[in-house]
This record gives C-alpha cells, structure tokens and sequence, in this order.
C-alpha cells in the first residue's frame, strides 16, 4: 500500500511538474511570462501601498491590496523561467514553498488593512522586501530583467 501511494504520488507530481513545464516552454524570454505579469503587479502596487498605510488611508489601500494577492495567488499556478529546461521535485516544492508564505503575508496584510492595524501591516511590508531579495535569489533566471 506504501509503495502504491509512493507510486501515485510520484505520478500526480509529474504531471503537475508537466503541466508547470510546458506553461514554461512557452515563453521565449522571462518577460513573457504569466509569472512576469504577476510580479509586475506586485511591484506596481507596492508604493502605492505603501504611502496609502503611512498615511492611515486604509480605503485607498484595500482594492490595491486585494489586486496584489491576487498576483500572488496567481504566481501559485506558475513555474519559474528558470526551469523552463527542467527542475527537480524539490525545485519545485521550494518554489511552491516561497509563493505561499508570500500569499499569507498578503492575507495577513488584507485583514490587517481592514482592521486600520497600521502596525502590523507596515510589518509585513518590510518583511515583503527581504521576501523578494530571497525569492529573486533563488528562483529568477539571470536572463530576466
Ligand atoms: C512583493 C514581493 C515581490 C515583488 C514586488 C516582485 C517583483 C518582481 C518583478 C518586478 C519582476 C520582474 C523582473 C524584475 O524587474 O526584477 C519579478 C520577477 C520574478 N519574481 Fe518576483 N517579486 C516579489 C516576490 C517574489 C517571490 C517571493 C518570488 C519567489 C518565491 C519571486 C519570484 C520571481 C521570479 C521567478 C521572477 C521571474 C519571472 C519568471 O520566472 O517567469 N518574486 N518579480
């Protein structure tokens, strides 16, 4: 029975891995990305946010907010350009990995909005900085600009 789970673990894992890599495939530069798309979203939205939270505007922050997790629910269904070629299983667990602590911090980010807790959301918007630095370390091809 142990091995039969194994078997069809193994299986459901590399036809996610399939799906992830012909998504990939496609694109012929990182900015053509699904996953490029998503991060331009996130990027976009990020001062905005910013300065709407410093200054206590939590009704102009919250559509902005709710936009960014979205982005970063959507990256879930991504996989990096970095591994258009391959990657392993644990490749790609990291990177599934990395992609949900980035969408609780949104979470996080969206109840604390609506709460106007100022506090924990400028909490979580530095931690977001160093998510990214990791995030882009690991996962983003050389080539992606
Ligand atoms: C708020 C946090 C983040 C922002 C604002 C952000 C922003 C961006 C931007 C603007 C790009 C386009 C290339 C560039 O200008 O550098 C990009 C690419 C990319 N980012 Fe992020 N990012 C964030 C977090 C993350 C995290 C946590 C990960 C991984 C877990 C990640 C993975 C990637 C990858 C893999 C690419 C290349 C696109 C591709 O492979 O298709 N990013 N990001």
């Amino acid at each position: 029975m142990a091995r039969k789970n194994s078997m069809i673990r193994k299986v459901v894992l590399s036809s996610l891995f399939s799906v992830g890599l012909v998504a990939g495939a496609q694109a012929q530069v990182c900015s053509d990305t699904e996953l490029y798309g998503h991060m331009q979203t996130l990027a976009e939205n990020l001062r905005p946010v910013s300065q709407a939270i410093r200054s206590n505007d939590f009704n102009q922050a919250q559509p902005l907010v709710t936009e960014m997790l979205a982005a970063a629910q959507g990256a879930q269904q991504e996989t990096p350009f970095r591994f258009r070629t391959g990657a392993s299983e644990d490749d790609i667990a990291n990177y599934q990995r990395a992609i949900q602590r980035l969408v609780d911090e949104f979470e996080t980010l969206s109840v604390a909005v609506n709460n106007q807790d100022a506090q924990t959301a400028s909490t979580v918007l530095r931690s977001l900085s160093e998510m990214r630095r990791q995030g882009h370390g690991q996962f983003k091809d050389r080539t992606c600009r």
